[in-house]
């Protein structure tokens, strides 16, 4: 095990109810905010009345900022920089999913930036401070409720990055299950496909004596694979939706990869495909990660053979490591198809290998990518067209 730190400054209020305290925890921070959100969902559930009505109670002054699109747009983080700046806003509150945490992350740090907030994604600045968030969490996938990253595009550009800054950690996360009861099987099972990612991209790696963290992941992906298609079939279990959002949230806020290097080559082909079709995140992964690991297994056939018994109950008695990993792999893609119902193909999201090369190449734009195995571009172009 490498060294490694640790520190996950996120407040945490989870359960039934806790999104009434948000009043509360928000005032304990500022004594305004930004209020961020889509303007669709939150809506619709009755979600924002009820955080609105907490606000005033709790005499929190708020000004909205509304219309976050899932893949969000650098522009709105711009419109956030400005009102943040015009309005003198200590504090950014984000209600929703990843793509408004992210949003609410990245006018955080924009805030302190004299130049375009693109600059960080185009690797050309770093946050060097940020606003203090709050979340109240509504979908359950990314993590980004407890860390200190953000996924922001460029619809000009057609790009799609990340950036981690220690700036960029919410203050507090509430995780209420209940407020997802609402998610739809389709947006349910992509957070699930994202979660089990997380994970895939901590799990393959080379590192000895992880066996602390070898249990916390297969204890997560196991929840999951076991909760995702109960969620699916009854939006409103609460022990299922909890069970996803507590994986959602441990799955990347550094416990399991602490001590080893993550791949996240598969997140990097992921994004292109995001950016240049607006797939969900979630559904790309579960198109990218079954092809990548065909691609990548063969560096550790054992470390493949451990993940197909102990996480897919695959009976490997009898089988090389060869044949027990591929196993493994086709149990991916059939949890995916048969009991998240969603696509492993681009073909299935009509997305055709015209953009393959481009896609290589954007992926590969500032670093070769890759841990478990680093992929030459043609690796990543095998990926694509074996994701067909
Ligand atoms: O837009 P509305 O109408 O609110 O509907 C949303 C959206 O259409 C809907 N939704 C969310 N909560 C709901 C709900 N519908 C009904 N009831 C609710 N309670 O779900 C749709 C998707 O929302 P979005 O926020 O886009 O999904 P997700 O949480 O999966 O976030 C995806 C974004 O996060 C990035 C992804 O790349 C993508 O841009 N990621 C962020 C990471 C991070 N910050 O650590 C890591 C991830 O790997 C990922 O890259
Ligand atoms: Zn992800």
């Amino acid at each position: 095990m490498r060294n490694f730190v640790f520190n996950s400054p996120t407040r945490i209020l989870f359960g039934k109810g806790q999104v009434e305290n948000v009043g509360k925890e928000t005032l304990a921070v500022a004594g305004k905010v930004l209020l961020l959100h889509s303007g669709g969902s939150v809506k619709q559930t009755g979600l924002y009345d009820r955080i609105t009505a907490r606000l005033r109670e709790n005499g929190v002054g708020f000004t909205e900022l509304s219309g976050v699109k899932p893949n969000p747009d650098i522009d709105i983080v711009r419109q956030g920089v400005s009102i943040c700046r015009n309005e003198v806003l200590p504090m950014v509150l984000a209600v929703g999913g990843g793509s408004v945490l992210d949003t609410a992350k990245a006018i955080s740090a924009g805030v302190f930036y004299e130049g375009d907030p693109w600059d960080f994604f185009d690797k050309k600045a770093q946050p060097a401070s940020a606003l203090p968030v709050g979340v109240v969490l509504t979908l359950s996938a990314t993590g980004s409720e407890a860390n200190g990253n953000t996924v922001i595009s460029n619809s000009q550009t057609k790009e799609k990055r990340p950036i981690y800054s220690p700036f960029l950690y919410p203050c507090f996360s509430i995780l209420d299950p209940e407020l997802t009861f609402t998610v739809p099987p389709d947006q349910t099972a992509y957070g699930a496909a994202d979660i089990l990612s997380h994970v895939y991209e901590q799990y393959f790696h080379h590192e000895k004596e992880t066996s602390i963290q070898d249990g916390f992941c297969e204890t997560l992906m196991r929840s999951v694979i076991e909760n995702a298609p109960i969620a699916i079939e009854r939006p409103s279990d609460y022990s299922a939706r909890s069970a996803l959002m507590w994986a959602s949230t441990l799955a990347l806020n550094g416990l399991i990869g602490a001590g080893a290097v993550g791949d996240w080559a598969s997140h990097m082909i992921e994004h292109e495909l995001s950016a240049h079709y607006g797939i969900a995140h979630g559904a790309g992964l579960a198109v990218v990660f079954p092809s990548w690991m065909t691609q990548v297994y063969k560096a550790n056939p054992a470390r493949f053979r451990r993940f197909a018994e102990k996480v897919w109950d695959v009976d490997t008695r009898g089988m090389t490591d060869e044949k027990a990993a591929l196993a493994g792999i086709s149990a991916v893609r059939d949890f995916y198809r048969d009991r998240l119902k969603i696509g492993v193909t681009m073909k299935d999201y009509a997305i055709d290998g015209t953009k393959i090369e481009t896609m290589a190449d954007s992926a590969m734009k500032f670093r070769a990518i890759g841990s478990f195995v680093q992929l030459t571009r043609d690796d990543i172009v095998a990926i694509y067209k074996r994701a067909m």
